[in-house]
This record gives structure tokens, sequence and C-alpha cells, in this order.
């Protein structure tokens, strides 16, 4: 029987589990917290895997599992993963882009003929998110977050350009945010609502990702940003905003299919 390749990408957050079976990439994913309980599927699940593992807590995994396990640095492992599923998801993927990985922070890159750059980042990211919506609302469950805050109204939290410009013609257009979180007169008359707020944190995270981003991708001269992360999954909310922030900056916005596994799948495809 052939040794399981199994590709590992240990975060700051969660653990990102790509492995093959028969012709397809299984995925699986873990709490960074509980890497006890990783580590025990990992070691009951596989016979003799061939293990590779990227990512911040990468040594801290590699030290518990049974199996001997390589480690690889991550920027490469996320860039081999990112060409790989980008290039099953286009026909034709350009040269050079801009690649956003959108995890507990944020981290940014400028890939050429398949070798990339780290160009910059932001602390605001994930882990933003969490901690904002913790200090906010009391809320602690990714899911409930995301989708409480898909429901929820920004305008009662952020001001917009044309609040600043009341009946007057702004130079820029009115429906862009003038302050988030700056509608405090607003606020103190009437108190957002949960969802409100959770939709105003992840409006202000994807409007500074997309700030940052879009400039690198100007420095570069480069026409596409690709972001992934698992801060983009079950978040439509987030990839709207995205998306509509870098098509105002005239830019492509492009998301990955399983992108939040592309360390994963990085790790996995360096074994072969
Ligand atoms: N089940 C979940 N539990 C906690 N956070 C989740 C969950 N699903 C999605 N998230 C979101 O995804 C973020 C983590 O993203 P990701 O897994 O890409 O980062 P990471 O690789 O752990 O961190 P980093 O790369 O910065 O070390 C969290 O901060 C949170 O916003
Ligand atoms: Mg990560």
């Amino acid at each position: 029987m052939n040794q399981t390749k199994i590709g590992i990408d240990a975060g700051g957050t969660l653990v990102k589990v790509a492995y093959r079976e028969s012709s397809s990439i299984v995925y699986q994913t873990f709490p960074s917290q509980a890497i006890y309980d990783a580590v025990s599927w990992l070691n009951d699940s596989f016979l003799n895997p061939i293990v590779c593992i990227t990512g911040g807590k990468s040594q801290l995994l590699a030290e518990k599992l049974t199996a001997p396990a390589k480690t690889i640095v991550e920027f490469d492992a996320t860039n081999r993963g990112v060409h790989f599923l980008a290039g099953q998801q286009r026909d034709a993927i350009e040269n050079n882009f801009m690649f956003v990985n959108i995890g507990t922070g944020t981290s940014i890159h400028y890939a050429k003929d398949m070798e990339q750059q780290r160009v910059g980042g932001t602390g605001i990211g994930g882990g933003t998110l969490m901690g904002l919506a913790y200090l906010l609302t009391g809320l602690w469950d990714y899911e409930r977050i995301v989708q409480l805050a898909s429901n929820g109204d920004r305008g009662n939290v952020d001001l917009k350009v044309k609040d600043i410009f009341e009946g007057a013609l702004p130079p820029i257009s009115g429906e862009l945010t003038a302050s988030n979180f700056g509608k405090k007169e607003s606020m103190m008359a009437r108190n957002p609502s949960e969802s409100d707020i959770l939709a105003a944190i992840i409006g202000m995270i994807g409007e500074v990702i997309v700030t940052v981003s879009s400039q690198m991708a100007f420095q570069h001269n480069v026409g596409s940003i690709i972001y992934f992360g698992s801060s983009l999954r079950s978040n439509p909310l987030l990839r709207d905003i995205i998306k509509e922030y870098t098509r105002l900056a005239g830019k492509e916005p492009v998301f990955l299919k399983n992108g939040e596994y592309s360390g994963a799948v990085g790790a996995l495809l360096s074994l072969d």
C-alpha cells in the first residue's frame, strides 16, 4: 500500500490539512488551540504517512507527531499552493499578480514567474474580527459572528462621505466610508445592534486590506489581486466588500476555491 502524503499548514488560529485520496485532495481543519486534536487525528488516521508541515506552529506540531515530518517556509508553500489552486480554476492565470492571505493577520505578496516576494502586510485580519467582535459584543463563535454580521447595517455605525456632505455634491462617491465607526452622534442617540457592529468590523477589515493591497498592486503594476484565507470562509460580507472596493480601485479581485488550504496544498506538493 502507498504511504499517504499529507501537507499541513499550522497557522496562528487554524491547522489546515490536505492529503491525497485516489486522485483528489481531501481537506480537514482543526483549531490551533486544540493542537492535540489534530495530533490524535493524524496519528490515528494514517499508517506511516509522509508529512510536510508549514506555518507558524509547524515546529510545535512536528514535535508531537509520531511520523517524522519535514517543515518548509510558509511563504514558499503558500506560493506553490496558490499557483496550483489558481491554475485549477482559471484557464489562463496571468504571469504576475498580487496574492493576499487573510489569516489571523494579513500578508501581501507579489507573484511573478512562479516566484513570490512578500511586499507587505497588516495586522488587520481575521484575528482582528475575532478580537473586536468579542470586545464589542461578547461573541466568540466564528460561524455565529459571520452569520449575524450578514444581517447587519453598517449605516448605523460607519460615517459615509454623503453623511458629511449633507445635501451638497461630494468630490468623491458619497457611498464611500468617510470614517469607520465614525457615526458617534447617531450611535449615542440609538445603540446599533450586534449585527450592525459586526458588519462594521468586517467592513473596516475589508476596506483596510483592499486599501493596502491595491496600493501594492499599483506599485507593482499588476491587474489582479487574489484573496484567500480562512477569514473569507462563510463570510459573504467580507467577500462582497473586498470585491467592490478592489474594483473601485481599478483592480480585478479573484477568490480561490479552497484558497484557505494554499499553504497545506503547497506543503503537500513539495512532497512530490
Ligand atoms: N472555525 C473557525 N474558528 C476560528 N476562526 C475561524 C474559523 N473559521 C474561519 N475563521 C477565521 O479565519 C481566521 C484564521 O484564518 P487562517 O486559518 O487563514 O489563519 P492562520 O493560518 O491560522 O493564521 P496565520 O496565517 O496568520 O498564522 C480567524 O481569525 C477567523 O477570522
Ligand atoms: Mg496562515
